[in-house]
């Protein structure tokens, strides 16, 4: 058997010494620590699966400690020591994602082999399953729509409420922000899920395709179709049909969608049998529809006939408190598929991130990322590595006389109020720690009114 890494952090030298000793002759490799900040130090170097942690030190406690740990490790299973009798902690540190716990004096050795056994097996499963769930997400792509913002919260909100239900649903916003996404997590979230999800992208065919491409042909219906096709319509039976960029559909096309829709039955060019199907419809465009049919270009009825209900997603600069958050997850998403392992942004490229318009939105974000990651040498995204941005020329407000604090007072509450109030986000934006950024709030009377 191979040596488990575990790290003991007790205050305690003569109990430390004793258990390191001890568990290093049962074939265990032991960090030991004296207090949280020596054991966050050496965590970074050991990354044990299994730790043993007193609960009772002086300076951080254990409670406290163990959080630290597991956002640096979040399978990180912990045994906690209380003190005979405090069954209280014991609890609260179950409740903070300890997985077991002993009581001191440790008089059972075997309990304590056992039990760091035990540990060890246990996060060698929780990792195993996340890689599992991780290829399977390389083979299906990801339906999780990441974002904190009140704007993408509302989404998210919208999104569990139509999945489940049959509805016709029409996803709107700009160029890259997540339309195909919504549409994918709402498939994936319904009765259908376990039958496809067929997109049609309706900009890609010229009107004659188009037509075949969504009810499907007989063999010799036009010139060139020697063999019979199944149209889009039917490949999505028993599933969904996403309509992708829909604005751009003909206005020809737009009556024959409609009655498809209506009657849910199609006639392949070429046939006069009409088959039926059972299909739920989803429609996505970045085009203003009402607009569109205000000057003709859209049919009305079908505007009303997709616009049962509306999904739509903000622009990226409207949710800026999600941008470090998106940033992060493509970052975890390079280290994955390349094996590095970026750690995050430097603050000074974070910044920049968090002040840019983002016109191409989250696409945008995902490509200059993946961009800078590829260019970057260090552990972190560098201000050097996301050129390319273009801020346009910034006009900075004429400066006015006052006093230093007044200029913070006002510059955190710009931050919070772009940030919608995420105050990890803020922080980060900031360079300050969350706990400092909270104070300031506190002593500058700051609120989100
Ligand atoms: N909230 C989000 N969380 C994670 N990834 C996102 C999010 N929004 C968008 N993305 C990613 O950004 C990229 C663009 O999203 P998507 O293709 O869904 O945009 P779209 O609105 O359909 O764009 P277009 O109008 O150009 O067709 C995709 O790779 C998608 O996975
Ligand atoms: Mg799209």
């Amino acid at each position: 058997m191979s040596e488990i890494k575990v790290l003991i952090v007790d205050d305690e030298q003569g109990q430390r010494d004793l258990l390191a000793g001890y568990l290093s002759g049962k074939g265990f490799m032991v960090t030991a620590a004296a207090n949280g900040e020596e054991a966050l130090a050496a965590y970074e170097r050991v990354f044990a699966p299994v730790a043993l942690l007193d609960m009772k030190m002086p300076g951080m406690d254990g409670i406290e400690l163990l959080g630290r740990l597991k956002e640096l490790n979040p399978y990180l299973q912990a045994i906690v020591l209380t003190a005979f009798g405090s069954v209280e902690t014991a609890v609260a540190a179950i409740k903070a994602g300890a997985c077991d716990y002993l009581t001191k004096p440790i008089e059972d050795l075997d309990e304590l082999l056992l039990k760091l056994r035990r540990a060890a097996e246990q996060n060698r499963l929780v990792v195993s399953n996340q890689l599992l769930r991780e290829r399977l997400e390389d083979v299906f792509p990801t339906t999780e729509i990441v974002g904190e913002s009140p704007a993408i919260k509302e989404v998210l909100k919208l999104v569990g409420l139509v999945a489940p239900r049959d509805t016709t649903v029409l996803i709107t916003g700009p160029s890259g922000t997540g339309k195909e996404l919504v549409a994918r997590a709402i498939h994936s979230l319904s009765d259908r899920s376990a039958k496809p999800l067929v997109t049609v992208n309706c900009a890609a065919f010229p009107e004659t395709l188009l037509e075949s491409e969504l009810f499907g042909h007989e063999k010799g219906a036009f010139t060139g179709a020697d063999q019979a096709r199944q149209g889009r319509f039917e490949l999505a039976d028993g599933g969904t049909l996403l309509l992708d960029e829909v604005g751009e559909m003909p206005l020809s096309m737009q009556v024959k969608l409609l009655r498809a829709i209506e009657e849910k039955t199609v006639q392949r060019l070429g046939s006069t049998t009409p088959v039926t199907l059972d299909l739920r419809i989803l429609a996505a465009t970045n085009r203003d529809l009402e607009q569109m049919v205000k000057e003709g270009s859209f049919r009305q009825d079908l505007y009303y006939r997709l616009n049962i209900m509306r999904i739509d997603l903000p622009a990226l600069s409207e949710r800026k408190a999600d941008i470090l958050l998106l940033a992060q997850t493509f970052i975890d998403r390079f280290n994955h598929k390349t094996g590095r392992q970026l750690t995050g942004l430097e603050p000074g490229a974070a910044r920049l991130l968090t002040s840019y318009d983002w016109p191409g939105n989250v696409r945008e974000l995902e490509n200059v990322i993946e961009r800078a990651a590829i260019l970057t040498s260090g552990d972190s995204i560098t201000t050097e590595t996301l050129g390319g941005l273009d801020f346009g020329d910034e006009s900075t407000p004429a400066p006015e006389l006052m006093p230093m604090s007044e200029v913070e007072k006002r510059h955190i509450k710009f931050c919070l109020d772009q940030m919608d109030w995420n105050l990890a986000a803020t922080a980060e934006v900031l360079g300050i720690h969350r706990n400092t950024l909270r104070s300031k709030i506190k002593d500058y009377g700051l609120s989100e009114d």
